[in-house]
């Protein structure tokens, strides 16, 4: 029988009961691009994201800058760091594009940060079909429209929750060169691709390549349908 820890016997782990304040098992880390009415760009770390098909969901507070130009403009730049800009990432983290800050971010050592990419050392660059810019130093961009704001936990409506799950459908896919699969035009090599995670507020990288995949010997193509 197999054990999912590193135990180094042939006993299962047992058990014990917890309760954590937060969990966040890991997942990959993102620079959320978005732009308010005025069209002044915001940059925000989020690790709450997963794909399914064409489709982007983001976890995300109500109460952020993000979240009230998500509300506002409805478009977004998905912008994910490799393990190669983790200092930019980490230069952003603490900062919020509210010009009021909460008192219990505040408490947390959050501060306003007006100009985000001055602050992270980042360089936008135009999207083609959004109007939030992309970041140049991320080896990958997707460009994203949203499609609806899902109040969590029992709210009425987006604007009276306190956490969204943003769905977004990504129209465009920018990556640095160096990240395509050798011989294919629409492919990323996960050889070459070294997302940046983020577990329980820490920053990791992915290990190594833990076992020979089944899923992997269905062609990619057979996902567009
Ligand atoms: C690595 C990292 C991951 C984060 N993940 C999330 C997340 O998934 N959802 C969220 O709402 N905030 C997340 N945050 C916190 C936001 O970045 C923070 O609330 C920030 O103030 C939002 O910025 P804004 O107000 O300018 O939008 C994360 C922060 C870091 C550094």
């Amino acid at each position: 029988m197999s054990t999912c820890t590193d135990l180094g016997t042939s006993e299962v782990a047992q058990h014990s009961v917890i309760d954590p304040a937060i969990l966040y098992f890991g997942t990959p880390v993102a620079l959320l691009a978005t732009v308010d009415e005025a069209g002044h760009p915001n940059l925000a770390p989020n690790s709450s994201i997963w794909w399914l098909g064409q489709t982007a969901v983001v976890g995300i507070a109500a109460r952020s800058q993000t979240a009230r130009n998500l509300l506002a403009v409805r478009e977004c730049v998905i912008n994910l760091p490799s393990v190669m800009e983790v200092d930019a990432v980490d230069r952003l983290a603490l900062t919020t594009g509210r010009t009021s800050v909460s008192e219990r971010k505040s408490r947390a050592g959050y501060r306003h940060v007006h100009d985000k990419f001055a602050a992270a050392g980042l360089s936008a660059a135009a999207a083609d079909r959004v109007a939030p810019p992309r970041v140049a130093e991320c080896p990958v961009n997707l460009e994203g429209r949203v499609r609806t704001l899902h109040p969590l936990r029992g709210a009425a409506d987006p604007t009276a929750a306190d956490l969204l799950a943003v769905e977004l459908d990504i129209v465009r896919v920018h990556i640095h060169e160096h990240l395509r699969l050798a011989g294919h035009e629409n492919r990323i090599d996960p050889d070459r691709w070294r997302p940046l995670m983020m577990s329980f507020q820490r920053y990791f990288g992915l290990g190594t390549e833990a076992h020979p995949s089944l899923l992997s010997t269905i062609d990619e193509d057979w996902y567009r349908g």
